[in-house]
């Protein structure tokens, strides 16, 4: 079976805010952040976004393949079997937010790499990008880029490598 690649993306504000509300759109990133994200959704072949996430950002999520999280039962639950059989929907997966999402993944070790837009701005108030309670270990950094001149910087992480069973088995929180 090919490896599965998920790879997380997110942008923030200097005080690690990912929006200012966990209803309200992201309105703070930068064009050239926007650029990268379209970028990235072309060569995912699947996104992975919290319900909320995913209404509040159909319009550039086009017709892309993608899994909602959700308790309901119109969309895809989110536990051990469903990452299980990801491989049913392609090898690059586009990690997409909101909050409760990446936490869910990064706690139990499932992204490979992490894409950071740093917006240089302070929100002040909002939904920040890790809770208190979230896990992140050896993330090597692998390039930093400033993407435009007002101070915008685009970062790559990867993760420590562990096979998705391995990975399972270890980080269930
Ligand atoms: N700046 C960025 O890069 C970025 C990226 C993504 C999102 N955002 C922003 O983040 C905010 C949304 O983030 P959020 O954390 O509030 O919401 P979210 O993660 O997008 O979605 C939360 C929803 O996911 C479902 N969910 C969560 N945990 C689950 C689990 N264990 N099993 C099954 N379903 C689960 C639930 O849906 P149900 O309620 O339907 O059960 C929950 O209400 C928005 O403001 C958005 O604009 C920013």
């Amino acid at each position: 079976m090919d490896k599965i690649i998920i790879s997380m993306m997110a942008a923030i504000s200097l005080d690690g805010l990912i929006s200012i509300g966990e209803s309200s759109p992201v309105t703070f990133t930068s064009l050239e952040d926007k650029a990268l994200l379209r970028e990235k959704i072309q060569e995912a072949d699947c996104l992975l976004l919290g319900r909320k996430t995913y209404e509040l950002s159909r319009s550039i999520l086009g017709k892309r393949s993608c899994i909602v999280f959700s308790r309901s039962a119109s969309y895809s639950d989110l536990n051990d079997s469903v990452i299980n059989n990801l491989h049913n929907y392609g090898q690059k997966f586009l990690l997409l937010g909101g909050s409760q999402i990446y936490h869910w993944f990064l706690n139990r070790g499932l992204v490979d790499e992490l894409y950071l837009t740093v917006e240089p701005l302070v929100l002040a108030q909002g939904v920040p990008l890790l809770s208190d309670s979230c896990r992140i270990n050896n993330l090597q950094l692998i390039s930093v880029k400033a993407i435009n001149d007002q101070g915008t910087l685009f970062l790559h992480y990867l993760a420590c490598k562990q096979s998705l069973q391995g990975r399972l088995t270890a980080g269930s929180v």
